[in-house]
């Protein structure tokens, strides 16, 4: 665990643990029962959570479809190229479906298109198995704490972290959708649905979006280049923690962990490369 050390926290001490949510998330998705039959899931065209569903099909020889939301867009962006280069069929569903995506009517629709044993995962993989694959990392981290701290976006990081908390710790996850009110239901049906109760150690806080899924403002900007970190998800998750910290929300000697759920931006093109060859 790698401590954040900055003079403004006081006696609060922040430490940083590095894991990827998405292969968590996907792990108890990707069983035997996959075998011979189609994995199809949604997200937006810069979906890391398309991807990473991608290219866990392509490591377990499973055949895949990305329901994109939108118009195709052509030259595909990198999200999408990296998902098609790894076998992944794209389709696209117009905004208006998009939203009704997870009702009958148009999961009729996408069950006719691609067989009726297509096997649908959720929007950002959330479902009981991907909470019970979170819920394996609390137990994995050795040292002590009291809050542990995610992004939340659908919600299954929390619920599933939440779930595998030893009594007496707390977990509390920062919305990265403006509006996000709707976030604690969710992530209560997601513990019901996989352990049939909902935990009470857990909760979300809502105000620190900076104006919404994938906004920013420049002061985030420059918070997640200072920290090299995504910004998308983690830099809204460290910058509340480091503010919450600041104006005392924690109690003096609180131990708190902050996940990165993310990995850190790619450096921007043709920047600090000694290997640049000009090739004529
Ligand atoms: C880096 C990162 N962190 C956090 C999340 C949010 O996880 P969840 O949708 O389970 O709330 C995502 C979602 O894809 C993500 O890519």
């Amino acid at each position: 665990m790698e401590e954040l050390l900055d003079p403004a926290l006081g006696r609060v001490r922040v430490f940083l643990v590095h894991d990827d949510n998405k292969p968590r998330k996907l792990r108890h998705n990707l069983g035997p029962e996959l075998r011979h039959r189609r994995l199809l899931t949604f997200g937006g065209a810069h979906s890391n959570h398309i991807r990473a569903v991608a290219e866990a099909g392509a490591r377990h020889g499973v055949e895949t479809i990305g329901v994109i939301r939108g118009e195709p867009h052509l030259p595909l962006n990198p999200v999408l190229a990296r998902a098609t280069a790894c076998g992944m069929t794209l389709t696209y569903l117009d905004r208006a479906s998009y939203r009704l995506k997870h009702t009958e009517q148009v999961l009729a629709r996408l069950r006719a298109r691609w067989g009726q044993d297509v096997v649908i995962l959720p929007e950002g993989g959330s479902n009981a198995a991907a909470v019970r694959g979170c819920a394996e990392l609390p137990g994995e981290i050795g040292e002590d704490y009291d809050v542990i701290c995610c992004p939340v976006g659908t919600g299954g990081t929390l619920a599933g972290i939440s779930a595998g908390l030893p009594e007496g710790r707390r977990a509390l996850g920062f919305a990265v959708l403006k509006g996000a009110g709707f976030l604690a239901a969710e992530v209560a049906r997601l513990q019901r649905e996989a352990y049939g109760r909902v935990r009470p150690n857990w909760s979300i806080n809502l105000d620190y979006h900076f104006g919404g899924y994938a906004r920013t403002t420049p002061v985030l900007d420059a918070f997640a280049a200072g920290h090299g970190v995504e910004r998308i998800y983690v830099a809204k998750m460290l910058y509340g923690v480091l503010d919450l910290a600041r104006q005392g929300a924690f109690a003096p000697g609180t131990r708190v962990v902050a996940v990165v759920t993310g990995q850190p931006p790619a450096p921007a093109a043709g920047s600090g490369s000694a290997e640049l060859v000009e090739h004529r």
